[in-house]
This record gives C-alpha cells, sequence and structure tokens, in this order.
C-alpha cells in the first residue's frame, strides 16, 4: 500500500459522461499513481495508511493537460546570444510546470531550416532530455514536433522521430512565407539570424534555399502524415487562415486546427467537426497579440475546444476561470478546455478527468474573487509536485499517532 494519498473536504470537479463535469463534496483517494475511489466525504476506514490532503475551502480540479507550449525555449536560451544546458533548463521546466498545475506538458519543438534554436541539434538534445528526465520529472514531458513545411531536408529525422515513438503529436507550420516577409527589413533578418545562431547573409541563404524546394512541400507533408496515420500520432495544422486549409490538412487525417487565424478557418474547422486550439494567453490578455481571433469570443460561441499554454505557462490555470467570470461559459466547462479535451485531441484516455481509475493527475486550488485563482498544490501520477500549504498535509505517521 504504497504512495496512498486521500485528499478530504475539497469540492471536486468529477467526471460526467457526457459534457462537464459536476460539482460535488467528495474525498478522493489515490494508490500509486491511479486515483482509486471518489466517494462520499465520509474517511475511509484504512485513512491511517494514507497521506491526508486537508483542501477544506478549495478545488479539486485535473491537471492541466497543455498541448503546445515552448516557454522552455527561455530556460535554455533566455537572451539571444546565451545557451544554457538542456538538462537544467528542463528541470527548471518542470519545476515551473508543476507550480502552475499543468500535469502533463506537450512541448513545442520545431524543426526548420532556419537553424539554431529550431534546428536539428536543438531539436535532438530537447528530446533526448525529456527521455533522460522522465524517471524524475513530474510532469508528464512529451514532445509536439511543429514541423516546417519546407524543411525538406528535415524529412529523413522526422519520419525516424516518429517511427521511433519519440513524437506525441505533429503540426505542420508555414512560417516561410511571414519569415520571407519581415525579413525584407534588415533588423527582422538579424533578429532571425540570431535565433538561427548565424550571421544576417547565412540566413538570408537558408531562407533562399528553403524557398527554392517548394515544389517538394506537398509531398513531405503527405509523407509525415501517412507515417502518423499508420502510427495513430494525432495531426494539427497551425495558423490555418482560409477553409481550404483546414479542408487540406482534414484530408490528410490532421483532424486539429491549432490557432486558426480566421473566421473562415474556424468555421470550417467546426463544420468538420475537428478540434480547435487557441491560446490562453489570448484569454489573458483579452485578445490575440498578433492580430488573430479574440479566444473568449471563440469560447463564448463554443468555437474553441483546447487552450494552449503557447508561449506563457500561468495562463492555462488562470485562463478558466477568467472565461468563467465574464460568463463565456461556466467553470466546468471552461475547465474541459485544459483538461478532458487536449486530453482526449492526443489520443490519452487515462487522464483530463477525475474518474475511477484515470491517472492520479489532480490540483487542488482557492478560487478569489473576481475571476481569480491560487495554485495550493499539484499532485502529478500520485505524486506531490507542488505544495504552497504544507499545513495541510497530515503525514503518514502523524496521522497515525493521532488516531
Ligand atoms: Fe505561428
Amino acid at each position: 500500500m504504497d504512495n496512498e494519498f486521500l485528499i478530504l473536504g475539497g469540492t471536486c470537479l468529477t467526471h460526467g459522461e457526457e459534457g462537464p463535469g459536476t460539482w460535488s463534496k467528495a474525498a478522493v483517494s489515490l494508490s500509486n499513481a491511479f486515483i482509486s475511489r471518489i466517494g462520499p466525504e465520509a474517511a475511509p476506514a484504512d485513512t491511517s495508511h494514507a497521506t491526508v490532503f486537508d483542501a477544506g475551502g478549495l478545488l479539486v480540479l485535473p491537471g492541466i493537460v497543455d498541448i503546445h507550449g515552448d516557454a522552455f525555449e527561455r530556460q535554455i536560451q533566455p537572451r539571444p546570444e546565451t545557451v544554457f544546458p538542456h538538462d537544467i533548463a528542463l528541470a527548471d521546466t518542470d519545476r515551473q510546470l508543476a507550480a502552475n498545475g499543468i500535469t502533463t506538458a506537450c512541448h513545442g519543438v520545431t524543426y526548420s531550416w532556419e537553424g539554431g534554436l529550431r534546428g536539428r541539434e536543438a531539436a535532438l538534445q530537447l528530446m533526448e532530455q525529456v527521455e533522460a528526465q522522465r524517471a524524475f520529472a513530474h510532469a508528464d514531458h512529451r514532445i509536439h514536433l511543429r514541423f516546417e513545411c519546407h524543411h525538406i531536408d528535415g524529412l529523413q529525422d522526422a519520419l525516424a522521430w516518429i517511427s521511433e515513438g519519440r513524437v506525441d503529436i505533429v503540426a505542420f507550420n508555414e512560417h516561410l512565407p511571414a519569415i520571407a516577409r519581415k525579413c525584407a527589413r534588415p533588423e527582422k533578418l538579424a533578429a532571425y539570424a540570431e535565433r538561427a545562431r548565424c550571421d544576417s547573409a547565412t540566413f538570408r541563404q537558408r531562407l533562399q534555399d528553403a524557398q527554392a524546394g517548394s515544389e517538394h512541400v506537398e509531398r513531405v507533408i503527405a509523407t509525415i502524415a501517412t507515417a502518423c496515420r499508420e502510427r495513430g500520432i494525432p495531426m494539427a495544422s497551425h495558423d490555418d487562415e482560409t477553409e481550404s486549409d483546414r479542408e487540406r490538412f482534414q484530408e490528410l487525417g490532421a483532424f486539429i486546427s491549432e490557432f486558426p487565424r480566421t473566421q473562415d478557418a474556424l468555421f470550417r474547422a467546426m463544420a468538420l467537426d475537428n478540434s480547435t486550439i487557441m491560446g490562453a494567453p489570448n484569454v489573458l490578455l483579452g485578445g490575440s497579440h498578433c492580430g488573430g481571433l479574440a479566444a473568449i469570443d471563440a469560447v463564448r460561441s463554443r468555437m474553441c475546444d483546447i487552450l494552449a499554454s503557447d508561449y506563457y505557462y500561468p495562463s492555462l490555470l488562470h485562463a478558466p476561470f477568467k472565461l468563467a467570470f465574464h460568463g463565456a461559459c461556466s467553470l466546468a466547462e471552461a475547465w474541459q478546455l485544459v483538461s478532458e479535451n487536449p486530453a482526449a485531441a492526443l489520443r490519452l484516455s487515462d487522464r483530463g478527468r477525475i474518474a475511477d481509475g484515470a491517472r492520479a493527475d489532480l490540483i487542488l486550488v482557492e478560487q478569489r474573487p473576481e475571476g481569480k485563482v491560487r495554485l495550493i498544490a499539484t499532485i502529478a501520477a500520485g505524486k506531490l509536485a507542488y505544495c504552497a500549504e504544507p499545513e495541510r498535509l497530515v503525514m503518514r505517521q502523524a496521522h497515525r499517532l493521532a488516531a
């Protein structure tokens, strides 16, 4: 009976078969890495064998599933000219995830013709470090491969990583036209070159080489999509602009529209019954920072299924409370956007909800006035990953003495 955990006194969002979960006062028992019992408030007889968490006055929610986050890049390369070891950076990222209630994190690893932070070495280092720290990390770290469609030379690597089981979701990204436009300005070119860890002339050459490979882009996309379908790996298209963008990727089996940029693309995704991802920072900021759609409006009109941390981890915890406060949806519905729905899109049937037998990924929060929230504790795979109020814990030994 190792790692028994009992959460008492909280208001728990438990899984509903259809629609959002329901709130109830319930005791939640965790056994090893799984939820073993959700029951009425009365303490089970074997409390003495458990670590008890007093959740009085708190909400008990499923741990957050982040389908796309790349804030880890700031731990690796906090300044354009400074690069730190991946083991130090990813350990810090893991602590940030726990302190923001994120129990499953898909790291957006861009594999691009640009090179540098978005090149082969950087991608390999990140994947290797994610694999190396699996045994001791708090969150479940996974790889969201952001494949730049003009990276023709990257095809074989992508296929190898997919077949080796190193990739959990693939998103087709197409940033080349925008980068080419921006690079008309020397200061922008210099900034891209710095991220790519090369000089401006070298970056311009890489851009031209990538443009020269345009005729191969469709073949590369189709080949990667086939590999993903064969392995059951979910796929997304990124920044859909038009209805036909969405249709084109839907036909390839990419059923997720990540950050659709227009109403047309969003409506088409909805009509096709696809999942749509929008940024949780967009909710917190009250709109897109780059001229896109407002996520809060999309949620209000039931056109957004999933929120992603994108570039800011705290946003996933706070966005649902803000959505509920502004009446865009209920809190139970908002919480689906950061737990159950992303888990389903990732085809992870063992998490995203509080239910018997599910992975013991839970967070305990204090709901504050005005749509605010404070994280009190994160439990990831049955282990306490973060705790702001340790006095709420009654350790096994102490409890036995008191009993
Ligand atoms: Fe983008």
